[in-house]
């Protein structure tokens, strides 16, 4: 573990990152943060590399990873022409958590890091030190977020320490990422654009520079068809089970009763709004509804507490899908596997 505090000026204070930068090139994988979450980094183009990230997150390996880099230089190098309007969205957001789907380049990138796709998922982070340390390295790097496959992404090294130490050659603390939820993934490889995973980047702030986006038909359903039971997609999961509550303070505080009638111990999660509403073993603020940025940020790290409270079950508020209230929603319902208990 190491620890980068004074992120002014990386090149010549660190030999840290020197260091992490030349574990990538020698396809080993070493932890590092972005501006979103916490990235286990490899050489993209390493299949021994590639394998390793697989291996330490106990991944699945039809799940393809998304490429970063710092230059748009390296972007050449691995996909096929940028049409028009995705490169209007990266000359807007990048570096930012956006990352495109585009057609990839042939035999620039091992096949595993794009599980035999022919495209590709590519983003230039906005973090000094994932920037770096790219750089420095010389390879596009291959990072999926830096936790056991199925828990809730790392915002904070500690994070990273619990889930993967002694999987992986080190870990470079930059504090807590900015963020707190995953890059918006848009699919560019059809005339209209198309959200496959909501985050950092909304919605509304693509459509503000390239007009109409679609978004994936799954992501629709799911937030509709929130009360379906069998869906059990568990992923950003903590170890109790989560429910979402849609009412009011006093409707939830009814469900909390019935769970602690039941023997349970209850976990629940508010914003600082609703910290005075309720009465339960462990009740945590996960920022504040004024700014759900503010809950985008807090969001993993509140889910990894109640790990540690050891509580039985996790009663959640529920969140507007304004803005990254989307990503929230979409984090929450798979933390939740879609268990949503609306008031009648
Ligand atoms: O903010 C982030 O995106 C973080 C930081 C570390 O950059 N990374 C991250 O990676 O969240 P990961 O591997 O946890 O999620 C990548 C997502 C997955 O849902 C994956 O299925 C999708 O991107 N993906 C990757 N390549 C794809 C492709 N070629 N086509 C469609 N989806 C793809
Ligand atoms: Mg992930």
């Amino acid at each position: 573990l190491w620890t980068v505090d004074d992120l002014s000026n990386l090149s010549t204070s660190y030999p840290q990152i020197t260091q992490a930068a030349d574990f990538i090139r020698n396809n080993e994988v070493v932890a590092f943060p972005t501006e979103t979450v916490y990235g286990l980094g490899a050489n993209a183009c390493s299949d021994d590399a590639v394998r390793k990230i697989f291996e330490a997150k106990g991944r699945p390996s039809d799940n393809p990873l998304i490429v970063h880099i710092a230059s748009i230089e390296q972007l050449e190098e691995i996909v096929e022409d940028v049409s028009g309007y995705a490169y209007q969205l990266i000359k807007a957001f990048w570096p930012g958590p956006l990352t495109l789907v585009l057609r990839k380049k042939a035999n620039q990138l091992s096949t595993f890091v794009t599980a035999g796709l022919d495209t590709v998922a590519v983003r230039m982070p906005n973090h000094p030190v994932a920037l770096e340390i790219i750089a420095k390295s010389g390879v596009p790097v291959a990072a999926p977020s830096a936790n056991r496959s199925g828990k809730p992404s790392p915002t904070q090294a500690n994070h990273v320490y619990h889930d993967l130490d002694g999987k992986i050659s080190g870990i470079i603390d930059g504090g807590p990422t900015g963020v707190g939820v995953e890059s918006t993934v848009l699919d560019c490889t059809s005339d209209i654009p198309t959200i496959l995973r909501p985050g950092g980047i909304t919605k509304q702030q693509l459509e503000s520079i390239i007009g109409k986006v679609n978004v994936d038909q799954a992501l629709i359903e799911e937030g509709h068809t929130p009360k379906s039971p069998g869906m059990k997609y568990t992923h950003y999961a903590p170890n109790a089970p989560v429910v979402i509550i849609d009412g009011s303070h006093k409707y939830m505080q009814n469900i909390i009763n019935q769970y602690e009638e039941q023997g349970k111990n209850v976990g629940v999660l508010t914003t600082e709004e609703g910290l005075n509403h309720f009465q339960a073993q462990k009740v945590i603020a996960c920022g504040t509804r004024k700014d759900l940025n503010t809950v985008a940020a807090n969001l993993y790290d509140v889910l990894r507490q109640f790990d540690k409270e050891e509580v039985d079950v996790i009663i959640s508020e529920s969140f507007p899908l304004d803005g990254v209230g989307e990503a929230i929603m979409n984090r929450l319902l798979k933390a939740a596997g879609n268990n949503v208990i609306v008031e009648e």
